[in-house]
């Protein structure tokens, strides 16, 4: 194949299905790190996407308002904000109705949002574990079960859970969050075991050290114990795994549920 072919082979995979193919998609906590990479990849591969954060501050409002303005039809190709605490149930079962009602379907839910509380067990109070769980676990439950019943009826649909290398190795100082990621992945399964049969695929991603505000929070030595782990010698950009999820949601990966792909730069093999 010369280079030229192989060429016109990638720009056509590049391409937006968009405007042939009206997609839209829901990212929780898409407001900074991770989140927003996955949000900007989703919008250049086509689709429209809601930002669901409880957080919305005006470097998210900025982001949004420079992404709109790359679209030629707003009404059909946007990015939008919409507040949310993944762990109100209610709340989240009010969005989806609310996008359904504007956008007429959901074709993709990114769960994505998710805290840290760090501290050895023997330190953790109850609330510290709580909080994590609520967000990181219960979060994952309450957005799913509110995006499940439009993609059911759809008969098709992409659901991608935000996990952690962490679930699969364990981290000391990280009980909670450890726990939450496991319990996402175990959840990631369980779900796409039960809604196969609607077409509807349910994977997991799980990031290796990713630098964001929540490992900025890192000291320099905890930082450079974390790097000499990973073979690819660099820490992970939130694009390396927005990309990741970017191909779940694709129909690329029509026959690929229930996995977790762990894109940690070798760190956990
Ligand atoms: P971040 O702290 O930079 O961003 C998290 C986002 O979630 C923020 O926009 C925040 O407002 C939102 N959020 C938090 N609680 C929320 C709630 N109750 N309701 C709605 N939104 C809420 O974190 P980062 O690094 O971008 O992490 C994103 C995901 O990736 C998280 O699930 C995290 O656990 C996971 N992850 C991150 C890694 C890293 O190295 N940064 C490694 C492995 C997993």
């Amino acid at each position: 194949m010369s280079a030229e072919q192989s060429r016109e082979i990638v720009n056509k995979f590049n391409q937006p299905a968009w405007p042939f193919q009206k997609m839209v998609a829901m990212v929780t906590g898409g407001g900074r790190g991770i989140g927003r990479a996955i949000v900007e990849e989703l919008f250049q591969k086509g689709y429209s996407v809601i930002i669901a954060d409880y957080s919305i501050d005006a470097a998210a409002e900025e982001f949004v308002a420079e992404l709109n303005k790359q679209s030629i039809t707003p009404e059909h190709r946007f990015v939008k904000c919409e507040k949310l605490d993944v762990t109100d149930g209610a709340a989240a079962v009010a969005l989806v109705e609310k996008i359904i009602a504007e956008h007429g379907q959901l074709d993709v839910l990114v769960n994505n949002a998710g805290v840290t509380k760090d501290g050895l067990l023997m330190r953790m109070s109850e609330a510290d574990w709580d909080f994590v769980i609520d967000t990181n676990l219960k979060g994952v439950y309450n957005v799913t079960k509110a995006a499940i019943r439009p993609m059911m009826s759809q008969k098709r649909g992409k659901i991608i859970n935000i996990a952690s290398v962490v679930a699969l190795t364990g981290n000391p100082g990280q009980a909670n969050y450890c726990a939450s990621k496991a319990g996402v992945i175990g959840f990631t399964k369980s779900i796409a075991k039960e809604i196969a049969v609607r077409g509807i695929t349910v994977n997991a991603v799980a990031p290796g050290f990713i630098e964001t505000d929540m490992t900025r929070k890192l000291s320099d030595t905890q930082r450079e114990a974390m790097l000499a782990l990973v073979p690819l010698k660099r820490a992970g950009q939130p694009e390396d795994i927005a990309r990741v999820v970017s191909f779940l949601a694709s129909p690329s990966a029509d026959y690929v549920t229930g996995q977790t792909l762990v894109v940690d730069g070798g760190m956990a093999m």
